[in-house]
């Protein structure tokens, strides 16, 4: 049974992460979306927030789980006795920091494998924090997050609107 940990903050969700978790769903007999805690002082979207997203998004999907972690990465990936942890690499502007991690990584766990995988040519532009600043400043965000992260972009924005009114 290869076991792959794709993690990451997911804050939130993109469809640049669901297309390499669906990617990765095919190479891997599981994949785990695992969430790292504490990751910004102040993320949007709380953990639980951001699980139930993943977890509605892949309810269809028994092979993908999804799981929080805090700590080093290695540790968690051991104790969850997974051999691979996925990483999406978008553009060239990625690879320094990714390789150093990767690097990283195989020095404290070096049975570990770090896999990297493309997303589809339309999202390698995305990212989750220019989801948060484009939707903040009125900007659409439909395609490039999934219906519930939009909806719940829209929820959070209502709810600041009233507390401003109020
Ligand atoms: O979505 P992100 O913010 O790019 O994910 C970064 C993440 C969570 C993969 C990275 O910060 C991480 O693995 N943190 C856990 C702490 C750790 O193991 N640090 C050493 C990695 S070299």
């Amino acid at each position: 049974m290869k076991l792959a940990v794709y993690p990451g903050s997911f804050d939130p969700l993109t469809n640049g992460h669901v297309d390499i978790i669906e990617r990765g769903t095919h190479l891997f007999d599981k994949i785990i979306v695992a969430i790292l805690v504490n990751v910004e002082k102040a993320p949007l979207f709380t953990m639980q927030e951001r699980v139930e997203i993943v977890r509605e998004v892949f309810k269809e999907s028994p092979n993908v789980e999804v799981d929080v972690f805090d700590g080093l990465l290695v540790d968690y990936v051991t104790r969850r006795k997974a051999d691979v942890i996925v990483r999406g690499l978008r553009a060239l502007s990625d690879f320094e920091a990714e390789f150093q991690m990767a690097l990283m990584n195989r020095r404290l766990g070096p049975k570990i494998e770090t896999v990297f995988m493309m997303p589809a040519e339309q999202y390698t532009y995305i990212s989750s924090r220019l989801i948060k600043e484009v939707f903040s400043l009125g900007g659409q965000v439909r395609g490039l997050v999934p219906a519930i992260v939009e909806s719940r972009l829209k929820d959070k924005q209502l709810k600041k609107g009233n507390a401003n009114v109020s």
